[in-house]
């Protein structure tokens, strides 16, 4: 019996001059297994620090990411990136309601909540739960306000309003200093005090609030059980060093536009933003990167999209920590039919993350969870999904029913089509380069990301490696094999000859 391995290495497999994706090859189990799931890791460094749990970012398109998207997936151990398709009703770009965003994911699962929404003694409760409304974090409203004088974000504590003291029925004419419970009946912590401290506080004292102050009696931070106890239930949570959320905004590559909002995005905590073009092997993408290394140097950058070598050889000599490798391979993506320029997915990623030091993102396409088992192990170190997180609980739009099947469904579309509009800003031609059309809701993604980690998990037994790192040396090595599949393998490979 011959010795010789089954099928190919990668390096077979991706041969020179053909468009390889990945439903042209399957990966083989070859090796025995007898690795634990709990020892691995399914851990991503994306440059500057920024480790995630769960390699995914979710794409900055306006059907898919926003506040509850950011908020969801930062806490299953991925991140979020802010579109930049916010306008003003004269269709011109509107940078503060995409810095609102940002905020909004910051000040979500503080240890100590930095800027909690405050009210006025003098306002009515209608006011306030208008205000609450407005606050809204994904789909919860605030309902518990410190008040301060003036309603003032950092101003004289003067009590607090909690969702106990009032009712949305009853009181919607009754001012907030009538139903609040006032200083001199409040238990306050004084600044400073560790979050242990606090913590401890809430548990002795039998509170779910607790507002602390600095010593002059102005509120400086609010902590809240409910933040503790997601942070239990969530331990796989991606976080800055002061325990906020990280969360990532796109900026384009326009300087008019991209200058205010990288200043006010870092002012804002954003831990590092993506240069969010389709075409990033240019001279505007190399020029955008150099002014951010200079001015924000401390923040990650994600640059593309790319899918060759010779783009990301250039975008890393400018100094580019992570790309998005992807070019016409997305659902919603029309660019190879109206401008001939793309790759198969797959190719792209092994040929670009072969020859590059900066994190790799496989970006488009990807559309199982087999297909990110793929990615990765040709040599991306984590997916970015548009598709695959669309018609989720926590992208932006309404369900609707759909009329053909009478099941629930969402709005997906490209950034680059008519009905996204981003049109003069991204630089598009007036030849749409996307589409907009429906996806199944999918529910939220807080069931279905450990479900997508289930599936890697499983995919990393059976291939008997313990982490990202190690796929890729056993992968470089030829010791991870494939083989190409035929149109009847394929077809075998799916569900066949059962009625559904
Ligand atoms: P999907 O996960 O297959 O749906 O692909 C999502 C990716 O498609 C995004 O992350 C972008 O890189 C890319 N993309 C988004 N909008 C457009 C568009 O309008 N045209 C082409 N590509 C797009």
């Amino acid at each position: 019996m011959s010795n010789q391995r089954s099928g190919l290495s990668a390096r077979e497999l991706f041969k020179r001059g053909e468009g390889v994706t990945y439903d042209d090859f399957t990966i083989l189990n070859t090796t025995y297994s007898e690795i634990d799931k709990s020892d691995i890791s399914l851990e991503a460094h994306l440059g500057r620090n920024i480790t995630l749990r769960t390699p995914i970012v979710a794409s900055p398109m306006d059907t898919v990411t926003s506040t509850a998207m950011c908020i969801a997936i930062a806490l299953e151990g991925g991140i979020g990136c802010i579109h930049y398709n916010f306008k003003n009703p004269d269709g011109s770009p509107n940078i503060e309601e995409q810095i609102k965003v940002v905020e909004q994911v910051k000040r979500f699962e503080n240890g100590f909540i930095e800027n909690p929404v405050t009210v006025s003694p003098e306002q009515t409760i209608r006011e306030v739960l208008e205000s609450s409304q407005r606050n809204k974090v994904g789909k919860s409203s605030i309902d518990n306000f410190p008040v301060t004088e003036n309603g003032e974000p950092h101003g004289k504590l003067l009590g607090l309003l909690r969702q106990q003291d009032y009712s949305r029925r009853l009181h919607t004419n009754v001012q907030v200093k009538d139903r609040m419970v006032p200083l001199d009946k409040l238990i306050m912590a004084e600044w400073p005090i560790t979050l242990n401290q606090a913590n401890a506080m809430l548990w002795e004292r039998h509170l779910l609030l607790l507002p602390i102050a600095d010593k002059k009696g102005k509120l400086k931070y609010l902590v809240t059980r409910s933040d503790l106890d997601k942070n239990d239930e969530f331990p796989l949570t991606t976080k800055d060093e002061n325990k906020r959320l990280r969360v990532l905004f796109a900026v384009e590559t326009r300087p008019e536009f991209a200058y205010p909002r990288l200043e006010r995005g870092f002012a804002s905590g954003a831990d590092g933003c993506i240069i969010d073009t389709s075409q990033g092997f240019s001279r505007y993408e190399a020029e955008m990167i150099k002014y951010i290394l200079q001015k924000f140097p401390d923040k990650l950058i994600i640059g593309g999209n790319i899918s060759t070598p010779e783009a990301a050889r250039l975008l890393a000599k400018e100094g580019l920590h992570s790309y998005r490798n992807g070019q016409g391979t997305g659902s919603i993506c029309t660019t190879a039919g109206a401008i001939g320029i793309s790759r198969a997915g797959a190719a792209g990623i092994y040929h670009s993350a072969k020859s590059s030091k900066m994190a790799t993102i496989g970006d488009g396409g990807l559309r199982q969870v087999g297909d990110i088992v793929k990615t990765l192990t040709i040599g991306a170190d984590a997916v970015m999904l548009g598709y695959m997180l669309a018609g989720t609980q926590e992208s932006p739009g309404e369900v609707e029913i759909d009329e053909g099947t009478g099941m629930p469904i969402k709005i997906y579309r490209g950034m680059g089509s008519k009905e996204a509009n981003v049109g003069g800003i991204r630089g598009y031609s007036r030849l749409p380069q996307g589409v907009q059309g429906n996806v199944n809701y999918k529910g939220s993604v807080h069931e279905w990301i450990p479900l997508i980690r289930d599936g890697l998990i499983s995919a990393f037994q059976v291939m008997n490696v313990s982490s990202i790192e190690e796929l890729h040396k056993r992968m470089y090595s030829g010791e991870i094999r494939f083989e190409r599949r035929t149109i009847a393998s394929l077809q075998e490979s799916g569900v066949h000859d059962i009625k559904k």
